[in-house]
């Protein structure tokens, strides 16, 4: 017992210090979240009414965000966050002008907007416009989309962005619900991350009933049409789309019961999912009852789907129990990567899902080697920073290692009994880091010592690297891709060797273990097995990694056509990284990225700016 409980109070006193488990109440006062300006504990918004107009032509959304506020000091101001907005006015609930001002611009958190409030003002309306530049939204040009006739929008919340296209307390610690009232062009269809959807003339409306942290308020527009998967499943793509995504995401129904069965009822409805054009930055985003995806998860086989287990994942490990502060990010993308594997166990078969635990694992150490100790911690310190620096492995794939270290030691059935337990007694809560430590302690760590001896906490949560205690995974499937790769490193013609049959999986990993090819060995792996044509986004990924890395050119075409393309970030650094190191790859880059940097959404160019070195002035 001592040995349990003096490591943990090191992790516990390193933190706010814990609720006690089980008494958190519903609206416990958000901990202090350096990446927001917005001071809840004082004045907190309950609820939003978003009123605005999508302007297609300027790039702009104008309109009105009413907050509904709960005063905990009667004497405090309203602190809102906002990010190159601009504010025309602020008016009470009769209509009466309100005093505000904007605070000086900070270049990661943006402006605080503070508003007075005079006794019995309990809603305040922000009368206001976007930037064209705002930083969550992308607007896309009617050739930048699969259709290619109609204009696209799309909003990117997580994980401070949301203030640059909405007036509000921008922290995941800040819950509320809302509804809007979103005014498009005749033609394109809106659709938002809400339970409920309607129609008021020629006015979407939207409603979300469940309190929901900022960054999971999400908007899009465009040609979009449905196509039904269940009675609670749906995907929505452009018309030229939907066939395929349908066809890919048929599994999302079995998907849903399956991660019901582990781990709790779905609570929010409906699971639909939004296939978005290319230029997304992200694989996928969880925003609720409204799945954002990239279109290159469209492999035609099912074989990328994991990314739908991942974000559906979420609806347990993130949406419904939050991240209070981006520090504890690791307890939304650890808990879902754990999660999500163990729907595709569920769906796919264990063959399926650990290969991509191995997988995972693998690009965990890939980048680890590069990453400063500071930057391996789970419970990482970011304040100062960019949320976004900790968009890196370690939360997903170390946060989702130690919970399967858990369940190693205390089995699956008792893992399980806990995981439940810890989205059942938190649903609609956000949590930090040291509350689940403490609902850990409680609830398995200290029902057994001698099993609670046998993992490390603190240093699975505190301490830079891999534990040594870490699982080793592996996967059957990958013993016949080491040994075509050996064959094949060691003389063996690739047209001869034992591939056939093999799924993604296993050419991923056939593609990780090439260690130092010749030119005439890249020229004769193509002509074997055609990656350079593959249709498979993250097999030809990894291929023009390779190609690029090596020098081998006969792949600049399609590699040039991707990097015009594709928007989506985990593609787009290795590349361009592979560039920057290869021979006179500096003047290639730099000439592609010119071309392609209008496409890509501003997530994208701010990493890819500070790679390359490219300032737009
Ligand atoms: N919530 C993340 C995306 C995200 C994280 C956006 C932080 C902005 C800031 C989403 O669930 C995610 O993890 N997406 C992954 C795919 C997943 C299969 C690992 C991605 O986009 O690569
Ligand atoms: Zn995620």
């Amino acid at each position: 017992m001592r040995t349990l409980l003096l490591p943990f109070a090191l992790v516990a006193c390193a933190a706010p210090r814990p609720l006690p488990t089980g008494q958190v109440p519903e609206s416990a006062p958000p901990v202090a979240d350096p990446h927001s300006n917005g001071r809840p504990a004082e004045v907190r918004t309950t609820h939003l009414d978003l009123d605005l107009t999508l302007d297609f032509e300027r790039h702009i959304a104008r309109g009105t965000a009413t907050h509904h506020l709960q005063r905990t000091d009667p004497r405090a101001p309203l602190v809102l966050d906002t990010d190159d907005l601009t504010i025309e006015s602020v008016t009470d609930q009769t209509g009466k002008a309100v005093g505000f001002f904007l605070g000086a611009a900070d270049p990661i958190l943006g402006r605080a907007l503070t508003i007075q409030l005079d006794p019995g003002v309990d809603t305040v309306v922000v009368h206001y416009a976007t930037s064209p530049d705002a930083e969550a939204m992308q607007w896309l040009a009617p050739e930048q989309t699969n259709g290619g006739k109609a204009p696209f929008l799309f909003t990117q919340g997580q994980a401070i962005l949301t203030r640059s296209w909405i007036p509000l307390q921008d922290s995941p610690g800040v819950r509320i619900t809302w509804a809007a009232r979103i005014q498009a062009p005749a033609g394109l269809v809106p659709v938002m991350s809400a339970s409920e959807r309607g129609k008021d003339g020629a006015v979407a409306t939207f409603r979300m009933d469940k309190p929901v942290p900022s960054y999971l308020i999400a908007l899009a527009c465009g040609d979009l049409v449905s196509r039904d998967i269940s009675g609670r499943c749906a995907v929505w793509a452009e018309p030229s789309t939907i066939d395929l995504a349908a066809s890919e995401f048929s599994d999302m129904e079995s998907m849903v019961s399956a991660c019901e069965g582990l781990f709790g009822p779905y609570r929010w409805g409906r699971y639909d999912v939004l296939v978005l054009p290319p230029s997304f930055p992200f694989g996928g985003m969880e925003n609720p009852c409204l799945t954002f995806a990239t279109p290159t998860v469209l492999a035609g086989d099912k074989s990328l789907v994991a990314l739908i287990a991942h974000e559906l994942a979420h609806s347990w490990s993130g949406n419904l129990v939050t991240n209070a502060t981006w520090r504890d990010f690791w307890l939304n993308e650890g808990f879902t990567v754990y999660l999500e594997n163990r729907i595709m166990e569920r769906v796919y078969g264990k063959d399926r899902s650990a290969m991509e635990i191995v997988l995972g694992m693998q690009g965990l150490a890939d980048e680890m080697k590069a990453l400063p100790a500071a930057d391996q911690i789970l419970h990482i310190d970011l304040s100062g920073r960019n949320p976004d620096d900790g968009m890196t492995q370690v939360p997903y794939e170390k946060g989702a290692a130690f919970l399967r270290r858990l369940e190693q030691v205390f089995g699956r059935p008792a893992l399980d009994t806990f995981l439940r337990d810890w989205f059942d007694s938190h649903a609609f809560q956000s949590l930090t880091t040291s509350t689940f430590l403490a609902f850990l302690h409680d609830k398995l760590l200290s029902t057994d010592a001698a099993k609670a001896q046998q993992v490390d906490v603190p240093r699975w949560v505190e301490a830079a690297g891999l534990p040594s205690d870490a699982p080793v995974p592996d996967s059957a499937l990958f013993l016949a891709v080491t040994t075509a790769s050996r064959a094949w490193q060691s003389g063996t013609p690739a047209a001869e060797l034992a591939t056939k049959g093999w799924v993604t999986q296993q050419w991923l990993r056939f593609l990780a273990s090439i260690e130092q090819p010749t030119l005439a060995q890249l020229a004769e792996l193509d002509q074997a097995f055609a990656f350079t044509r593959s249709g498979n986004s993250e097999i030809l990924s990894t291929w023009l990694v390779l190609a690029v890395r090596h020098n081998y050119r006969a792949v600049d075409r399609r590699l040039d056509l991707f990097l015009m393309t594709v928007g989506r970030r985990k593609f787009l650094k290795p590349l361009y990284e592979a560039l920057l190191a290869a021979e006179d790859g500096k003047a290639r880059a730099v000439a592609i990225y010119a071309k392609a940097r209008p496409r890509y959404h501003a997530v994208a160019q701010r990493t890819l700016d500070e790679m390359l070195g490219y300032s737009a002035k």
